[in-house]
């Protein structure tokens, strides 16, 4: 299925920054893919090329487009799009080939524009063109729905309602289908809404959909996560667990982190997570301690007994996972654009596989509406995916695509929930701990 052409463009993202949209075009059909973008980035990430100056704050893509539309192209010509691995080892070589190089994000937008023409012209779902071969497949069976970790609560970097931690999520895993699963979560957004409206909280809404409400500390938070899921008639802990993502590298400076007004070594934060834990039924936290706090990490499994996601700490890449898996990570987060091919993110899942950690696939904060990463997550087996709050198009247009997977796969479809409830590291814990 040879390539005919290749071209790129500027589109707005979520939050009304320029990104880079690309078009592969081959003989029997043709497929675009927007890329996201992190506000909170890691260090270790692929980087994506800003044009810097004043035009779009400094953000704009015209250099990385243009690298779509001229190097990229050109070296694509002919290319057999169903080879990913010959298209992303091109990329790379001319990523390389270049200073500062061509971007993650132009590299990203054509690798994944060049998986999904291939399905096109194979008549095949995105999803299918991952199964079978992807790891784990046999064991797992290959029409499973990850469950889904719905982003309710925005601080951080995310929202400026001053609270340190930066996602506040629930997790339904109680329930038999994706579809109830969604339901519940979206039904507890939408009490959660009515409670901080009841208290003129506020009901603004962060980068990833979530409420940003202006409240005093993360205890609040969660004690509103908590009277959501009871106000919606679900069991906390046992239908809808908890999760956090502390982005702990953003709290992190000069060698101490920085939290409730107390400044911590991460032994101090750790025994912070351990009453956290005590309180609340969270089933996981992510990025506990900071991208390169590989002790804090290490020592991470003593007090933070739930799952411990790597996000900053593992930036997608396939060795950072093997040594994370050594230094107390239950789990990794999967983003195509921190390592910027499509190969490189299934290598990384690989690598999470082969050291039996549980694989979160996720969008980023500044998103486009397009839902190749829910077919991603499908194709890799990941037990859950990152996508936000169920509420705007760039959010709700992955939990739609599930949705639409969830019928395509009839009464065959496996929801991960109930399976992973059972399972060992992201059993959600009682209330009463
Ligand atoms: P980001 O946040 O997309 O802004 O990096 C998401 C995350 O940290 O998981
Ligand atoms: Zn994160």
């Amino acid at each position: 299925m040879k390539i005919t052409g290749v071209s790129g463009r500027m589109i707005l993202d979520s939050r009304g920054v320029p990104t880079v949209e690309a078009t592969v075009r081959t003989e029997k059909g043709a497929a675009s893919a927007g890329v996201p973008a992190g506000t909170s980035t890691g260090r270790h990430e692929a980087k994506e090329l800003r044009d810097g100056g004043d035009r779009w704050n400094g953000q704009g893509v015209r250099q990385a487009v243009s690298h779509v539309n001229v190097e990229i192209s050109h070296a694509l010509q002919g290319m057999d799009a169903t080879d990913q691995a010959a298209i992303d080892a091109k990329l790379t070589e001319l990523d390389k080939s270049k200073k500062p190089g061509l971007g993650a994000n132009a590299l990203l937008a054509v690798s994944v524009a060049t998986f999904l023409a291939a399905a096109r012209g194979k008549r095949k779902e995105p999803w299918q063109m991952l199964g079978g071969e992807s790891p784990g497949a046999s064991q797992r069976g290959p029409k499973g729905i990850p469950v889904p970790m719905l982003n309710l609560i925005n601080g951080g970097a995310h929202a400026k309602n001053g609270l340190e931690i930066q996602e506040f999520m629930v997790v339904p895993l109680g329930f038999d289908t994706f579809s109830e699963a969604l339901r519940a979560a979206t039904e507890t957004y939408h009490a959660l809404g009515t409670i901080l409206d009841e208290r003129n909280l506020g009901t603004g809404v962060g980068l990833e959909g979530g409420f940003a409400p202006q409240v005093g500390n993360h205890h609040d938070a969660l004690d509103l996560l908590v009277q959501a899921i009871e106000r919606a008639k679900y069991r906390p802990g046992e239908q809808i667990g908890l999760a956090l993502d502390v982005a702990a590298t953003e709290l992190y400076k000069e060698g101490a982190y920085k939290l409730a007004g107390q400044t911590m070594q991460s032994e101090q934060l750790a025994i912070e997570y351990e009453s956290l834990l005590r309180q609340y039924p969270i089933v996981s936290i992510e990025d506990p301690f900071a991208e390169d706090d590989w002790d804090g990490w290490a020592a991470a499994p003593e007090r933070v007994k739930t799952g411990r996601i790597a996000d900053d700490l593992t930036v997608t890449d396939a060795k950072r996972i093997k040594r994370a898996a050594g230094s107390g990570a239950t789990g990794v987060i999967i983003k195509p654009n921190q390592q910027g091919t499509l190969t490189a993110a299934t290598a990384a899942v690989a690598a999470a596989r082969a050291a039996d950690l549980t694989v979160i696939a996720s969008h980023r904060s500044g998103e486009t509406t397009d839902h190749w990463i829910a077919d991603l997550a499908v194709g890799w087996e990941a037990e859950y995916i990152k996508a936000g709050a169920p509420a705007r198009g760039e959010r709700v247009a992955k939990y739609d695509r599930l949705l639409a997977i969830e019928q395509e796969f009839g009464s065959q479809a496996v929801y991960r929930g109930p399976g992973l409830a059972a399972g060992k590291e992201a059993a959600p814990r009682g209330t009463d701990g």
